[in-house]
């Protein structure tokens, strides 16, 4: 039977080492969002929005599915790695407990939009506002390992990135040709309604404490394999999704800059993921990819029909594609998505980039 005695010696100890590991630690890192940054919480969900059967992992560290929607490491990974810390593991993960809890948390969750009525098909998926009530909860847990003060300076120091829209658009406005929100707005007046919305949730996520965080838009929606195998007719970029990003990232980059004003402080940092990728896309060749237009996995015209599974067609070598399934990058391709992230213009980032960011934070 444990004394109450060593139980409190055993507590002053533990707490001893979880100061010791804040200092000098890498900062941590919370990720908030959709299926490109979700590690894993979908695993724990009933829903059909998930990547925990193989081929997805194929190219991870243990060659198994994680739930990431990528062959191999996802957006977050490699933003882990650049910050010399571990990956995040999902929040529902039962394994997120003790010292892995100051490593940070991935909250994301495959499926879910900025709009509580984006993805409803996927049934059980968590939406934005219940992700950041499990921050909250993830904070009342760390608060009890190491007091408040700690965890609020933890969260005040640490790097968050959240990515929300593409789902808004592919798993709402157009997923079918007369959606409730279709009806409701035209693409121009929709696109100003969810970044109105996304600037809420950034307001929460700062009152949460978040002091640097990185928000991704969408990608090149009318590019991905998807969008080629089922809106397109000649294998160019299919036009309306393609408008609605180029609509949609201009409107995020002014919210987040008007946001940072307001809040007399550069908190929120914009990465422009349509004009990165469509780097690539309008130019595989210079990137070392064969391909830009045929997703490595999947079935149907440019492996862009239905979903990823066992029986898809599968690529030999994924480092020749720069997509992996008829909506995800591939681990290569997000490489160069993190790299301008890190250290790209301020054509991709705004205000500046993470390697300056990370220059300031450290000083
Ligand atoms: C989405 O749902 C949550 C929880 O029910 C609610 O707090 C929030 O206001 C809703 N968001 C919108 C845009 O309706
Ligand atoms: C981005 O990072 C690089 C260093 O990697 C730096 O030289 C460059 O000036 C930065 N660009 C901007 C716009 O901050």
């Amino acid at each position: 039977m444990p004394s109450p005695i060593f139980a409190t010696i055993f507590l002053v100890v533990l707490i001893g080492t979880f100061v010791t590991c804040t200092k000098g630690a890498p900062r941590a890192f919370f990720v908030f969002g959709d299926s490109l940054v979700d590690n894993g919480n979908n695993n724990y969900l009933i829903t059909s929005a998930r990547a925990d059967s193989p081929p997805y992992g194929i190219d991870y560290l243990t060659h198994r599915p994680t739930g990431r929607f990528s062959n191999g490491f996802n957006i977050p990974d490699l933003i882990s790695q650049e910050l010399g810390a571990e990956p995040t593991l999902p929040y529902l993960d039962p394994g997120l407990t003790g010292d892995k809890l100051l490593v940070g948390a991935n909250f994301a969750s495959a499926g879910i939009g900025i709009l509580n009525d984006t993805g409803v098909q996927f049934a059980n998926i968590i939406r934005i506002s219940q992700q950041l009530q499990n921050f909250e909860q993830y904070q009342a847990r760390v608060s009890a390992l190491l007091g408040e003060e700690q965890t609020q300076m933890l969260v005040n120091k640490a790097l968050v990135l959240i990515t929300l829209g593409g789902n808004d658009y592919v798993n709402n406005y157009f997923f079918t040709p007369v959606s409730a929100r279709r009806l409701q707005y035209n693409l121009q007046d929709f696109s100003v309604y969810i970044i109105s919305e996304y600037r809420k949730i950034l307001m929460r996520l700062y009152d949460l404490g978040a002091r640097r965080v990185l928000v991704t838009g969408s990608g090149p929606l009318g590019c991905v394999p998807s969008s080629l195998a089922s809106r397109s007719t000649n294998g160019e970029c299919a036009e309306e999704p393609q408008r609605a990003s180029a609509i949609f990232n201009p409107l995020l980059v002014q919210m987040i800059q008007s946001l940072n004003q307001e809040l007399g402080s550069d908190i929120f940092v914009a990465a422009n993921a349509v004009d990165m990728q469509n780097d690539f896309i309008r130019d595989p060749q210079a990137f070392g990819f064969i391909t830009s237009k045929v997703a490595c996995c999947g079935q149907g015209p440019y492996n862009g029909v239905g979903i990823c599974t066992a029986a898809s067609n599968l690529c030999p070598n994924r480092d020749l594609y720069a997509f992996w399934d008829p909506f995800h990058p591939t681990e290569r391709a997000n490489k160069i998505i993190v790299q301008t992230i890190f250290t790209g213009s301020d054509k991709y980032m705004t205000p500046m980039n993470l390697s300056t960011i990370m220059a300031i934070d450290s000083l």
